[in-house]
């Protein structure tokens, strides 16, 4: 894109396809505020990185579109990075729809808990809609085990990614990004988190198709970057900021009284700015916003 002028909300196709292209990943956060949306934005221009913002549904329903709208093209008036707007996890058809009313970029349509039949019919047509305004859709396969805001899969219920139905799925959908479950969970791990490799190998030469990984709290650094170089081309990352918000200001409270908002939501700011640098240098995405 271009040099210092600002960089415009882009669809997360458009980052995505860079990324596969140059072997890094786009690395995604979960945002709920001003104050965490900022840290992204600030993270990212410090790394001079794409970014991808996630609005999950439960977010959506404590921020609101509007809110979430507004704060989006504020950070695209500031910001000097390309980055997306993405519905995390929408299963709510109204709220795809209300998603590409609201200036979303990019919709991700979670029917991984539906026969494969119907996620594929709901699925494309979430991305006929959303193709006909050139908003990106992400959809998944298989069941990412764990609770992401209220969506809650138990490990029973959990199914990984089965290669043989990706290229049909891929195929009959249209889908720009397919999310994979091939091993990690959203929120906290127990013990270390075992990647199914062979099948991230096996699905990759199924689909062309950018390859998500959720969950990517807790994932060891190792891990994260041998998915990566098999094709995984967003990182999702949600728990890790909510831990460093909310456990940044709690030790701050603890260590002294403070009555105003603003020096105490400026600490989770930095605390949050951290964790996103090291994510997006994880990803190998520092440096590659301008070539965008
Ligand atoms: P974590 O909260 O485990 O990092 O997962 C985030 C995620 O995958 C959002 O879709």
């Amino acid at each position: 894109m271009k040099g210092e002028e600002n960089m415009p909300l882009v669809p997360a196709a458009c980052l995505l396809k860079h990324a596969q292209k140059n072997a890094y990943a786009v690395p995604a956060f979960n945002f709920h505020d001003l104050v965490d949306l900022q840290a992204i934005i600030t993270a990212a221009q410090a790394e001079a990185a794409p970014v991808i913002l996630m609005a999950s549904e439960g977010t959506i329903r404590f921020a609101g579109f509007s809110y979430i709208e507004g704060l989006a093209s504020a950070a695209a008036r500031e910001a000097k990075i390309p980055f997306a707007l993405h519905l995390d996890h929408g299963r709510e058809l109204d709220n795809i729809v209300k998603s590409v009313r609201h200036g979303f970029t990019s919709v991700m349509f979670d029917g991984s808990h539906l026969a494969f039949d119907e996620n594929i019919r709901l699925t494309s047509w979430v991305v006929d809609v959303a193709h006909r305004v050139g908003i990106s859709v992400e959809g998944e396969l298989g069941q990412i085990p764990g609770a992401e805001d209220d969506i809650s899969v138990s490990a029973k219920e959990a199914g990984m990614t089965d290669p043989g139905l990706v290229a049909e799925y891929v195929e009959k959908t249209g889908v720009d990004a397919l999310a994979v479950a091939i091993g990690t969970a959203h929120g906290l791990y127990k013990g270390e988190p075992k990647l199914d490799f062979p099948r991230l190998e096996a699905i990759r030469q199924m689909t062309s198709v950018p390859l998500v990984l959720h969950g990517g709290t807790g994932v060891p650094d190792a891990t994260v970057r041998q998915a990566i170089s098999l094709g995984i081309c967003k990182l999702n990352v949600g728990t890790d900021l909510r831990l460093a918000y909310t456990g940044s200001i709690s030790l701050a409270l603890r260590e002294q009284e403070i009555h105003d908002p603003r020096p105490l939501l400026g600490i989770a700011k930095e605390a949050v700015i951290e964790v996103v640098r090291d994510k997006i240098r994880l990803c190998g995405a520092s440096n590659k916003a301008h070539a965008i």
